[in-house]
């Protein structure tokens, strides 16, 4: 019986860790960190409070009740402070004064609310490098504010998929979107300050994330990661950009300016081959007048008519127009 209970016991310990071992965001040290928290739903907040997780030992560092406010623990009173409370009810984000290495470790941010319950943040933090500039993207997608836009990737391979995950990579934090064990059929719930949402019952080897509403805000880098009951893993990085209008007008200013880089080509040739032609029937020719139809040339470039106007115009300019040597190249301003 003894040996029951222990056995419960350390099956317990076991959950517990494999339940602490699940990080919703991994934020990068730096000297002024935030650790974010903020309660999505409505309803009404009992109370919040932030704990630092060390082993099995728990450190409170604040908590946080609508009456009587803030009660930051003596350790903590001077390096950290709440910027958000007073602002938006259910925001119980965490900055620190003066972060260091003492501060890298797990923290977990909770939230007692009626009528839901309970609900948990965890938050690591660790020493590392930028995150973005470590992960490079494979594909990009452009969209405008207000859009919902629907991140997809199909998996390569034909693995027994196990576990699929969505992330935000920043460059100072990750955040996790969506993440889906397949084995289990369970979903996961984002901690995340925006909304988003994905699918777990997608037959395994294709995974999407819909982020509606984009705002400007959600530009970056989102990753997926499968993960195969074999062991294999697949990661693919999709760079997310939302511009207001931009990115339809740089295109057409792409198409526009390569036309015009064809026109002046074209132009450039056609003008070798006459001032050829013509140099062969008359040997002197003055190099004033090959100075001005350089100009003309870069007029003719820049003035929006098309490449058979602009040959006529060269016609013109040979043929009729050079016995008079009058034409001097127009003032620009
Ligand atoms: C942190 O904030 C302080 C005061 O606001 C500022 O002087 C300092 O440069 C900041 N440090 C970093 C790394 O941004
Ligand atoms: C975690 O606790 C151990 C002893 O319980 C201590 O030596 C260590 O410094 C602690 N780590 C952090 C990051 O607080
Ligand atoms: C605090 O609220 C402001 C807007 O009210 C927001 O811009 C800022 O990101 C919030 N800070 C945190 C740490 O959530
Ligand atoms: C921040 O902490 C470092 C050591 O951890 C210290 O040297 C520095 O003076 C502190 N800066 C401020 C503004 O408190
Ligand atoms: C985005 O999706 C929502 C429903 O999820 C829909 O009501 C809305 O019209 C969609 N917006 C756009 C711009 O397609
Ligand atoms: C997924 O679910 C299975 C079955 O419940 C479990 O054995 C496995 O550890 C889970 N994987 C993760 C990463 O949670
Ligand atoms: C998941 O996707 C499938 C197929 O696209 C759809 O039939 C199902 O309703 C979706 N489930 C949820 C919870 O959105």
């Amino acid at each position: 019986m003894d040996y029951l209970t222990f056995l419960l016991a350390i099956l317990h310990v076991h959950k517990a860790l494999c339940e602490e071992t699940f990080w919703d965001t991994t934020v990068q040290l730096s000297e002024n960190m935030t650790l974010e928290c903020m309660y999505p739903s409505v309803g009404f907040v009992s109370q919040m409070d932030w704990t630092k997780i060390n082993g099995t030992q728990k450190e409170s560092i604040a908590v946080y009740n609508p009456y009587f406010g803030v009660a930051v623990m003596d350790a903590y009173n001077s390096r950290v402070y709440f910027p958000n409370t007073t602002k938006k009810p259910g925001d119980l984000s965490l900055s620190f004064h003066n972060a260091s290495e003492v501060d890298v470790g797990f923290y977990s941010c909770v939230c007692h609310s009626f009528p839901n319950g309970v609900w948990r943040k965890n938050v690591k933090v660790v020493q590392s490098d930028s995150f973005e500039t470590a992960t490079p993207s494979n594909s990009h997608i452009i969209t405008e504010p207000g859009q919902n836009v629907t991140l997809t990737y199909q998996l390569q391979s034909n693995w027994p998929v196990e576990q699929v995950t969505w992330e935000k990579v920043q460059p100072h934090q990750i955040d996790i979107l969506a993440f889906c064990n397949l084995s289990q059929g369970r979903s996961y719930s984002s901690k995340y300050l925006r909304h988003t949402w994905s699918n777990c019952s997608q037959g395994g080897t294709k995974s999407f994330l819909v982020i509606p509403n984009a705002i400007i805000a959600d530009l970056g880098l989102y990753r997926c990661h499968f993960k195969a009951s074999t062991g294999e893993k697949e990661t693919f990085v999709i760079r997310l950009m939302v511009t207001e209008g931009k990115a339809n007008k740089q295109h057409i200013l792409f198409i526009v300016g390569g036309t015009a880089s064809l026109m002046f080509v074209v132009l450039i040739t056609i003008i070798v081959i006459l001032y050829n032609r013509r140099r062969r029937r008359q040997a002197s020719m003055p190099v004033k007048e090959s100075r001005d139809k350089q100009s003309k040339v870069v007029t003719n470039y820049r003035s929006p008519t098309s490449t058979n106007q602009s040959m006529d115009e060269e016609k013109e300019d040979i043929y009729v127009n050079y016995p008079t040597f009058s034409r001097r190249p127009k003032p620009r301003f």
